[in-house]
């Protein structure tokens, strides 16, 4: 396949093509970290800047590794600390950086649409890292990778996603992902969670989390955003653990090789216990190593750098 895309903003326009595309690529470069010198010279003479408007330790810090891993240079904006507070407006902002010559922007902002915005007014290669509760591409991408890697396949899978949907652009991302390559898709979560029009979306609801977690053969909990939340949108955390939250006991209802997934970070103690969330199911922390990845693997198609990835030295 020929990549023709300048930036990654969603996967709601990706075709499964293009998302299987990434997934391959992606196998290429995980075994780059697995070295004694974990780095590669493909990228050099590349720049890529870091813009996190909102906080982030697992995408910024894997951004950043992925572009040092990669042999390119990399920026990173740290908006309180910058120009920003001194009522420079965001638009001045990235044009300045722009007119570094930087190859590609990664950007974190908490207004969905930014990124698209951008795009469309820069020749920069734009990567949305999360934009409001729209989508956060390269989270799905690497939940997708972890499953195929899993599981063997995604096609046919049942993926039930537990939690504050309503907030969530990991959630929806995931479903045009998931669905894309033939996962069906369950969304569990009190009524309020999940979101206006949902059933536009390709998914089944459920509000039975013991039947969901019975049949599912991947559970992908997500966080309660409380610092998005305006208004109280369920009675109590104790009532919401007591619902939805995956503790020991529940443990026994899942099947024997069902795979515990979050995008992080995890509220320990409400939608997982510690030890569920460190337990024998949880794929967590393979999701972060994955997560390098599938960012280097972005990074590389994005750039436009054509190297046979067999021969990735
Ligand atoms: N999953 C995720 O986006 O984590 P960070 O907010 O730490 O980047």
């Amino acid at each position: 396949m020929i990549w023709k895309r300048k930036n990654l903003l969603g996967l709601e326009e990706l075709d499964p093509e293009e998302i299987n595309f990434i997934l391959d690529a992606a196998g290429s470069f995980k075994e780059i970290s697995t070295r004694p010198i974990k780095k590669v010279p493909t990228l050099r003479g590349k720049t890529v800047a870091n813009l996190f408007f909102e906080p982030s330790t697992r995408t910024r810090m894997s951004f950043e590794l992925a572009a040092k891993r990669l042999s390119a240079d990399l920026i990173n904006l740290s908006p309180s600390s910058s120009s920003l507070v001194k009522g420079e407006t965001l638009l001045d902002t990235v044009r300045n950086i722009e007119a570094f010559k930087v190859d590609m922007m990664v950007i974190r902002h908490s207004s969905s649409g930014f990124p698209y915005s951008l795009s469309n007014l820069t020749d920069v290669s734009i990567i949305n890292a999360g934009d409001g509760a729209h989508e956060h591409p390269t989270q799905a991408l690497l939940d997708l990778y972890t499953i195929r890697e899993k599981k063997r396949k995604i096609a046919g899978l049942k993926v039930a996603i537990i939690g504050d949907i309503l907030h969530s652009r990991v959630a929806r991302s995931n479903i045009w992902g998931l669905t894309k390559l033939g996962a069906e898709v369950i969304l569990c979560a009190p009524p309020t969670l999940l979101p206006r029009e949902v059933e536009k979306l390709p998914v089944k609801i459920s509000y039975d989390f013991e039947k969901v977690i019975k049949e599912a053969d991947i559970l992908y909990f997500l966080r309660i955003q409380k610092e998005r939340e305006k208004r109280s949108l369920f009675p109590s955390i104790r009532e919401y653990v007591r619902l939805f939250g995956l503790n020991r006991f529940r443990l026994e209802l899942l099947k024997k090789d069902c795979l515990i997934m979050h995008p992080g970070p995890v509220n320990r103690g409400i939608e997982l216990d510690a030890e569920v969330a460190d337990g024998p199911w949880s794929v967590i922390l393979e999701q972060v190593t994955n997560g390098l990845a599938i960012r280097m693997a972005i990074l590389y198609i994005l750039s436009g750098v054509r190297t046979n990835l067999k021969k990735v030295r």
